[in-house]
């Protein structure tokens, strides 16, 4: 007789993960099933976020912006360092640790709560049944029912023709994280989030970086004026952006040959080392058999409505198997909400209050719309910029490139979205988020006392710009 759960979720990155423990917490048998194994060979829980993803790209975010503080910002402080040492075995390590001890630590949550994790490939069966292929050893597969499945696979690099990886000279986000020295020239296909984050970690730890963009247009998904203005910094920083590029070819010698086209005709570059981050897809490989008729969209995600249910009753999905912003929190929330509808409570997510963070330096952060959505969808509305060169705290803390802009609508004047590039952008989008969660207005943050002197002076200022009264403002 097969083992049986109130839930069982395939997938343990952060939707999953998150799911599971909710589900836990609200008394239902729960395991896990995740595939994952860490590169050292051991099984690993976290999903991509914790192991390949967030966590150790922000930790050689830190790193390396310490390394560029330490070696090019200091000066200005009257500090003088003389030579500075960089020992990339040791920051790779560092970063290896910090994966190890949160995964780690998501395994010990699994075990207070009292959720099994079967290590190994999980597929859908008909009737809410899980197979299980354990990852190691001969073991054969098991099957498991249960009352309510949750999948939660997560999503994978999109490959490109144009430039196949080999796992040394073309790697993806994965082989970014893994550079055992820093390489002269780097080549980055695709200038979105991942090439944005990675091309800053190499650029500030001494790579020529060049990244090779198929738009025109610089991060469309953010606001206009916040997206030039994030521009400028990363070009002054040395980021070269080459924009309507299309990579033909990439070879492997004793270098990376890159062919690509741009209005300029054909051109060539000679690099070490080539990454490809053009996107991701969602991971639906062997998850389910057919006689599950579990559906997927037009785009290949498991179809879903707006509480993460499938068309199969019992079954949901959540995370970037689903439609909407590929984002750690995003999935969390989502596999809370599902925990909390299976036990029969009320759950939501509020898809128009997410959080985006791009953690370059200087950070862009931005929650609800951007100038040109409301333009195009023709809502009216008003909106207020600061810049943080006009705040005391930016400016003792020589960090004064960047901005705040609020907009909100003409008539009502509900937040509809702000929009942030500058220093702790990440920390400060929280405060809008919380404010449009609450249907604030800009007059709210304008009427709110913020301390002095803080960063957060700069969203203060932006919501009085909205209404043409913010003090630091000529
Ligand atoms: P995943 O984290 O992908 O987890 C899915 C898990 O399911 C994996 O462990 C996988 O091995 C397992 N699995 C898949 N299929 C099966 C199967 N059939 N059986 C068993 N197990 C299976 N997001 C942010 O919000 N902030 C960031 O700073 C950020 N930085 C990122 C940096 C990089 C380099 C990358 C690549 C991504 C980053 N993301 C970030 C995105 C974030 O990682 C994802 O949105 C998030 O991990 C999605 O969570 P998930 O649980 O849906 O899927
Ligand atoms: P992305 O969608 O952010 O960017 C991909 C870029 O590649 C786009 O600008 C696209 O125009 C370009 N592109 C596509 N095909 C191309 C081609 N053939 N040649 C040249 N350019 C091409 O995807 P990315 O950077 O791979 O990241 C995937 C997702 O992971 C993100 O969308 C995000 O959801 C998540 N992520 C989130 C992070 C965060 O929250 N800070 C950090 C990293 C990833």
């Amino acid at each position: 007789m097969a083992k049986s759960y109130d839930v069982i979720v395939i997938g343990g990155g952060p939707a999953g993960y998150v799911a599971a423990i909710r589900a836990a917490q609200l008394g239902m048998t729960t395991a896990v099933v995740d595939e994952f194994v860490y590169k050292d060979g051991e099984p690993s829980l976290g999903g991509t976020c914790l192991n390949v993803g967030c966590i150790p790209s922000k930790a050689l975010l830190d790193s390396s912006e310490q390394y560029h503080k330490v070696s090019h910002q200091l000066a200005a402080h009257g500090i003088k360092t003389g030579s500075v040492e960089l020992d990339v075995a040791t920051m790779i390590a560092r970063k290896d640790k910090v994966v190890k001890d949160l995964t780690g630590g998501i395994a010990q949550l699994f075990k207070a709560n009292k959720i099994d994790w079967l290590q190994g490939h999980g597929k859908l069966l008909e009737g809410k049944q899980v197979e299980v292929t354990p990852t190691a050893g001969k073991k054969k597969p098991q099957t498991y029912s249960a009352e309510n499945v949750i999948i939660a696979t997560g999503s994978k690099p999109i490959d490109i023709d144009a430039a196949p990886l080999d796992g040394d000279r073309i790697v993806n986000s994965d082989g970014a994280l893994e550079f055992t020295e820093v390489p002269k020239r780097l080549g980055i296909i695709g200038a979105g989030v991942i090439g944005l984050e990675m091309g800053s970690v190499w650029s500030r730890l001494g790579s020529k970086v060049v990244l090779l963009e198929a738009q025109d247009d610089f991060l469309p998904a953010v606001d206009g004026r916040v997206a030039k203005a994030a521009l400028k910094e990363f070009e002054k920083q040395g980021l070269d952006i080459r924009f309507g590029a299309r990579v033909t070819n990439a070879k492997v010698g004793k270098n990376v040959t890159v062919h690509y086209e741009d209005k300029d005709g054909k051109q060539s570059m000679q690099l070490d080392k080539l990454i490809v981050s053009v996107g991701r897809r969602p991971n639906t490989a062997d998850l389910f058999t057919e006689d599950s008729e579990l559906l997927l969209d037009e785009r290949g995600y498991i179809n879903v409505d707006e509480n993460c249910r499938t068309n199969l009753p019992g079954v949901f999905a959540v995370g970037d198997v689903v439609r909407g912003p590929m984002l750690a929190h995003k999935g969390s929330e989502e596999g809370v909400m599902v925990a909390e509808l299976i036990a029969g409570k009320p759950g939501h997510v509020n898809y128009d209050t997410i959080p985006w963070v791009i953690y370059t330096h200087p950070e862009i952060a931005w929650a609800g719309k951007t100038e040109q959505q409301l333009k195009s969808a023709g809502v009216p509305f008003r909106s207020g910029t600061f810049n943080f060169g006009a705040t005391g705290r930016a400016r003792a803390m020589e960090e004064t490139a960047g901005m705040v802009k609020i907009i909100a609508h003409a008539e009502t004047d509900r937040i509809l979205g702000v929009h942030i590039v500058g220093p702790q952008a990440s920390e400060l989008i929280a405060e809008a988020v919380v404010a449009m969660e609450f249907h604030g207005s800009s007059e709210d943050l304008a009427r709110i006392i913020h301390a002095h002197p803080t960063l957060s002076e700069a969203v203060h200022e932006a919501a009085l710009s909205v209404s043409k009264r913010a003090i630091h403002k000529a």
